[in-house]
């Protein structure tokens, strides 16, 4: 229990490294969440069909900005989505395009993974061009087989698949994104500077048995899966030790309601409604208020290389309580923690 009595914080304005925000009619609803906290967002390329082409990210750039809110000064950053024929010359439009990573799905791996990775080595040629133009690689880091026990997939995933990939391509940026682990934190913390990781508020506050209390909690199931409390509590260290590696990436992940509440539900926990008031709860519940900023807001853009924004953003300790749902195309969106309080406010 945290002893801080803090009564408001004031931070330079953050940015989310990972979003799914999706298309149509949902980015009437999602875009404006996000604006009205980050500065920027990485926009994760995961539609249907995936982004895979430079023009493609453009133009899914500009229905974005056409769903920010006049007034509000919110940039998202594109990625382009990694397949097995990614051609390299792609990747230097890409860098001209403005987009700033890439992403990779193991096939299978999650939604809209099918068009994903089904083996590295059918990348190398097109990763050789990234780690020349740099262009970072964003990792889903999940192994897909069927016989790995799915909450061991992303450990194994180390050390099948990112140890080899950090060996064979030193200079190229690597995130592990969404990290659930202590075996990820701990691979993190002692990469080099060419290795960062995200973190979701979700996996800082919540451990598996967030999805079984009481009954099953569609809401709460994601992928990778929420682990048990020792790793959600090496995640809590990670955030707040002071290492510039790791740094917010929300992964909020809309899907409509009736997707979720579904015999085969689909993974994804939607929380860009209270993002920052999310992590400002994880945070403060450690006692590490003051640890926010830099993870929210300096160690991202340190990355990859951009510079902070120059606004800033202010919580204050209020409670308040998030709707049940918010309208989704014609569908309903339920967030996390939806009709339950909250104990920070974004002013
Ligand atoms: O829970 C998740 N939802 N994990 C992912 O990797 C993808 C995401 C989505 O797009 O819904
Ligand atoms: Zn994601």
């Amino acid at each position: 229990m945290s002893k801080d009595k803090t009564s408001s914080i004031t931070l330079t304005r953050p940015d989310d490294w990972h979003l799914h925000v999706r298309d149509g009619a949902a980015l009437q609803t999602v875009v404006p969440h996000t604006a009205a906290q980050f500065g920027r967002a990485i926009i994760m390329p995961n539609l249907k069909p995936p982004v895979t082409s430079a023009a493609q990210a453009l133009e899914y750039k500009a229905r974005i900005l056409a769903a920010t809110p006049t007034g509000t000064e919110f940039e998202p950053l594109m990625t382009l989505y990694l397949t097995d024929n990614l051609p390299p010359d792609e990747i230097q439009r890409a860098k001209e395009a403005g987009v700033v990573a890439l992403k990779l799905y193991p096939a299978g791996a999650t939604t809209n993974s099918d068009a994903g990775v089904s083996d590295l080595r059918k990348t190398y040629a097109t990763l050789e061009a990234m780690q020349r133009e740099g262009l970072p690689l964003l990792v889903h880091g999940e192994v897909t087989s069927p016989d790995i026990d799915l909450f061991d997939r992303e450990a194994v995933f180390i050390d099948q698949q990112l140890i080899p990939l950090r060996r064979d391509f030193p200079g190229l940026k690597i995130v592990m994104e969404h990290i659930t682990t202590r075996e990820a934190a701990q691979y993190v913390a002692s990469a080099d500077s060419f290795t960062a990781a995200t973190v979701t508020a979700h996996h800082l506050l919540y451990n598996r048995n967030a999805i079984f209390m009481g009954g099953i909690r569609p809401h709460y199931y994601c992928l990778p899966v929420l682990k048990r409390e020792t790793h959600r509590q090496a995640l809590i260290q990670a955030v707040t030790s002071g290492s510039a590696k790791f740094f917010l990436g929300t992964d909020s992940a809309p899907h409509p309601a009736h997707l979720k509440e579904h015999a085969t539900g689909c993974a994804g926990c939607y929380t860009a409604h209270a993002a920052m008031e999310l992590y400002a709860e994880a945070f403060d519940a450690s006692g590490a208020l003051d640890k926010l900023e830099a993870f929210a807001a300096f160690n991202g853009p340190a990355f990859y290389g951009l510079p902070r924004n120059t606004g800033s953003i202010t919580l204050q300790r209020q409670s308040w309580t998030p709707p049940e749902s918010f309208a989704f195309g014609d569908a309903e969106l339920k967030p996390l923690r939806s009709g339950e309080a909250l104990p920070w406010r974004l002013v």
